[in-house]
């Protein structure tokens, strides 16, 4: 497809019309075989361990705490620097001194479909991408575009907050399908009897979170397959969040895309992703929708209008430097985390007795962990006050005291010590 198709007028930059003056620059570096390039792409040289503090700074993880001595282990961003590669990107694009309104460039779409179709398997063609401020925002618009004021959407429980409010916020009913714990394979089961009684008329869309926050579960293809199935047999929209699917830590494990699904299932489904959590760069702001069926991205896109921000264009910037040169750091950064991963669990099975981590964390850096055997009116509370913030269960559809999330997308010090006061909290009961 010729560029202009997509870039009409102005926003016609090709390959071959590099009308970006930082562009050279950028080539210039990526061709570089200077000892410092060497160092940025050097997987070596990805430091896990001592990154930039984060106190005093715009950081809402640190601010939430600011002047207490809480280590922060709630809201999922990790302590770690974003990978040279988009630090260094982004440096040029500043350099650059003009920040007016963006459009995506040709390169920074292609670096989308590219890694789609390398990393997942999965071919796109670019108009079927709708770029967004975030995945929350899509989320809203999902919510809007899938179904009419009083509609129900479907979800899985516990699941991240924004599932359930978004359909809230915008007059529609989210009905929630409690996850069954398989207890003796350790395993988080969809209870498929419960999502059909769940189903009324009302009933327009289900929002899925794959790979799931918080259970940490990589959905297998055949649960992937029931579940588009199960769309299609009840007419609903496939709304797919795959915020987390470059963060598998089991190695045994793949994420399926969603749009990947047979071509019927992938006519309903809007799949949500972006590079944010992956390369740490949640801040920036760069998300994207990708919808096959022209008809339900014309809803999506309508749903945007007039309300939607505008994506940064440091965004789009940070967005293209990850994806094309971010896969080293990447690789670094997943063992990092299964190390933490590792970590966390020795802990809990040595150290922290009444707290259980029932199922393996197959995705994610988040561990979903059940802390009703402490009996603890207020489990937040009680490891605030020894020095360690988690995210409240309850706001995740769990019972309140039932359980807690922790975020080990942090140093391995930082870690040890926040698990070394959960130790003591324990005690201290
Ligand atoms: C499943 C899921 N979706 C969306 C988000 C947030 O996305 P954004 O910051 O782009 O709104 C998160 C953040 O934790 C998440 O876990």
């Amino acid at each position: 497809m010729p560029a202009e198709t997509f870039f009409p007028g102005k926003f016609c930059l090709t390959r071959e019309n590099p009308a970006r003056p930082w562009r050279k620059t950028w080539k210039s570096v990526f061709k570089s075989d200077k000892p410092w390039f060497k160092h940025l792409f050097s997987p070596m040289n990805f430091n896990f361990e001592t990154p930039p503090e984060r106190r005093g700074t715009d950081s809402q993880k640190w601010q939430k705490y600011a002047g207490r001595d809480i280590l922060p282990l709630w809201v999922a961003d990790m302590d770690f620097a974003a990978p040279p590669a988009v630090v260094q990107a982004l440096q040029e694009r500043v350099a650059h001194g003009i920040f007016g309104y963006a459009r995506p460039i040709r390169s920074q779409i292609e670096s989308v479909t590219a890694m789609l179709a390398t990393r997942h398997g999965w071919t796109i063609e670019p108009e079927w991408i709708v770029w967004l401020p975030g995945l929350v925002v899509g989320l809203n618009v999902c919510a809007q575009a899938a179904a009419a004021p009083g509609d129900e959407i479907l979800c899985l429980t516990p699941v991240y907050p924004p599932f359930m409010s978004a359909p809230k916020n915008t007059g529609r009913h989210p009905v929630s399908v409690p996850f069954v714990l398989d207890a003796r394979n350790q395993r988080w089961e969809i209870d498929w009897d419960g999502l059909e009684r769940a189903v009324t008329p009302r009933t327009k869309a289900f929002f899925l979170c794959s790979p799931h926050n918080p259970l940490a579960r990589v959905f297998t293809r055949a649960e992937l397959e029931r579940i588009g199935e199960f769309c299609l047999r009840h007419d609903l929209v496939l709304c797919s969040d795959e915020i987390h699917c470059d963060l598998i830590l089991d190695p045994s494990l793949r994420h399926i895309p969603t749009g990947t699904l047979a071509s019927e299932i992938a006519r309903r489904t809007i799949t949500l992703m972006a590079p944010s959590k992956t390369y740490n760069v949640p801040g920036l702001g760069c998300a994207l929708a990708i919808i096959p069926n022209p008809e339900l991205r014309r809803r999506f896109v309508q749903a945007t209008t007039g309300i939607v921000a505008e994506v940064n264009l440091l965004g789009y910037v940070a967005c293209e430097a990850a994806f094309r040169h971010g896969e080293p750091w990447r690789q670094a950064l997943l063992t990092r985390l299964r190390a933490n991963r590792d970590e966390v669990l020795a802990w809990v099975k040595r150290d922290l007795p009444g707290i259980r981590i029932e199922a393996p964390i197959e995705a994610t850096y988040l561990a979903w962990m059940k802390v009703k055997d402490l009996g603890l009116a207020d489990p937040i509370g009680h490891f605030e006050a020894h020095g360690v913030g988690l995210s409240e269960g309850r706001f995740f559809g769990a019972l309140p005291g039932e359980y807690v999330r922790l975020n080990f997308g942090c140093t391995l010090t930082t870690l040890q010590e926040a698990l070394l006061r959960m130790k003591r909290a324990l005690s201290a009961r």
